[in-house]
């Protein structure tokens, strides 16, 4: 297989053997299959793609600048490239998107293939299909290699049988196959992540609901999830959902809707929730800490969208640290994978990186986590206690342990976690968080 990128700066480091971005496990397995010669690296497409039986375009489709729409300058500029080396008599050879794209994308493919090379007919020397890819960061491979199902929309028999053939080692171990039209399968993908974030808003507002009735929002996303048909997962309450795809999904899926004249109250809906709630968060913070925190240093614990990821695209601390720093605080901020990256992000100018959570915190008045790292969750009680200046602790992800924190003279304020109660040392007489 040979994997093909125009950043030659990225291929020269794959080829050396270093991944660009953190992953688990990916760099063995990168290692493992370059050493045995299944897999090379390229700078420019090569004579493999005339031979080839598929040929993935799998580049980004950001958010367009003027719209929510998705700019697939380069998905066109690969397809234009694979169309020049289309040879049907080395064999016919099929473009599958893996690309999140808008519907309609692998007609309009399969047009400019046309358009470049108007010898060649589709469904007869070459095909264009449509293959989402549902991994998450963090989980990838283990989400590439046992997927809940295996998406394919094609056009005639020769993309499916390819398709078939090469995702059989999965589906043989238990993932289905699910072939559809190439409009819906582009659509799945839409749909999925946008439902996904949705779920994810419902429990935020429920948080809020909780704080206010003073119950539970993680026993209750228990009781809710024991119900099949919602189901368990994507129901942790927390400061937003951030990273490349909901975000840039959920304003595709409603580009998507308002371009064919559809409402999409609900996706536009979740998009609005997910952004009042960051900044909301920031203002927790500062109603935690007495309303003021000017001056005062918080320790800032994750900055990632997400854990195991060094990838802060998107990410609610990207806008919950900037507030905190316009209002004033001192940032001291850590992440386990991503506090080198962040150092150039303009968004988070005027943070102090350091390299510990034992470091972020020393004489804090406030520790905030941001980010479920495993290592925040094995953080001692009684060692935060003893390095902290102040006693508030804000986990906006649920990650502590609140008794223990407690038990060593802390404030313990989760998401959804009963009433939040402002310190009373700042707010004598109020029970209730103001926000
Ligand atoms: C997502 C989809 O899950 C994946 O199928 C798709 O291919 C790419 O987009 P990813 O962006 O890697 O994957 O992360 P995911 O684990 O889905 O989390 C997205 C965001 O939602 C994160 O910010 C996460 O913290 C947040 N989230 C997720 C919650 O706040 N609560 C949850 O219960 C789950």
């Amino acid at each position: 297989m040979a994997c093909v990128d125009s950043n030659a700066e990225r291929i020269r480091q794959l080829q050396e053997g270093h991944i660009p971005i953190f992953e688990p496990g990916l760099e063995e397995l990168v290692e493992r299959n370059a050493g045995a010669g299944r897999l090379v690296f390229r700078d420019s497409l090569g004579d493999e793609t005339a031979r080839a039986d598929a040929v993935f375009i799998a580049v980004g489709t950001p958010t367009r600048r003027d719209s929510q729409a998705a700019d697939l300058s380069f998905v066109n500029q690969a397809a234009r490239g694979i169309a020049e080396r289309l040879d049907p008599k080395q064999g016919r050879t099929v473009i599958v998107t893996k690309s999140t794209v808008p519907v309609g994308t692998a007609s309009s493919i399969e047009k400019l293939v046309v358009a470049a090379r108007p010898e060649l007919r589709p469904g007869r020397d070459f095909d264009v299909a449509s293959n989402p890819e549902f991994l998450r960061e963090g989980s990838a491979i283990e989400d590439f290699m046992q997927p809940a199902r295996v998406i394919c929309g094609t056009e005639g028999a020769h993309a499916e049988r390819v398709l078939r053939e090469l995702y059989a080692p999965l589906n043989v171990r238990g993932s289905p196959m699910m072939f559809t039209d190439r409009a819906t399968a582009e659509l799945i993908k839409l749909a999925s992540n946008s439902f996904l974030a949705m779920k994810v808003s419902f429990i935020n507002e429920i948080a809020d609901l909780c704080e206010q009735c003073n119950a539970d929002v993680q026993d209750l996303a228990r009781g809710l999830g024991l119900d099949q048909r919602i189901g368990p997962r994507f129901l942790r309450a927390g400061p937003g959902f951030g990273g490349s795809c909901f975000p840039k999904d959920a304003d595709a899926l409603v580009a998507i809707a308002r371009e064919h004249g559809v409402d999409a109250h609900l996706v536009e809906t979740t998009i609005r929730v997910n952004d009042s709630r960051k900044h909301a968060m920031a203002e927790r913070v500062r109603a935690l800490m007495g309303g003021c925190v000017a001056g005062k240093r918080i320790a800032v614990l994750g900055v990632t969208f997400k854990p195991n990821t060094d990838d802060i695209r998107e990410a609610p601390s990207l806008v919950i640290v900037p507030e905190l720093i316009a209002m004033g605080a001192l940032v001291a901020a850590y992440d386990p994978a991503a506090s080198a990256n962040a150092r150039s992000v303009s968004a988070f100018q005027g943070v102090l990186w350091v390299e510990s959570a034992e470091a972020a915190m020393r004489e804090a008045d406030a520790v905030v986590l941001l980010t479920e790292w495993d290592e925040f969750r094995s953080l001692s009680a009684q060692r935060m206690a003893e390095l902290l200046r102040g006693p508030i602790v804000v986990d906006l992800r649920n990650a502590l342990e609140p008794k223990d924190l407690q038990s060593a003279g802390l404030q313990y304020y989760g998401v959804g976690r009963g009433r939040v109660q402002p310190t009373p040392a700042h707010r004598p007489g109020r029970d209730r968080k103001p926000d």
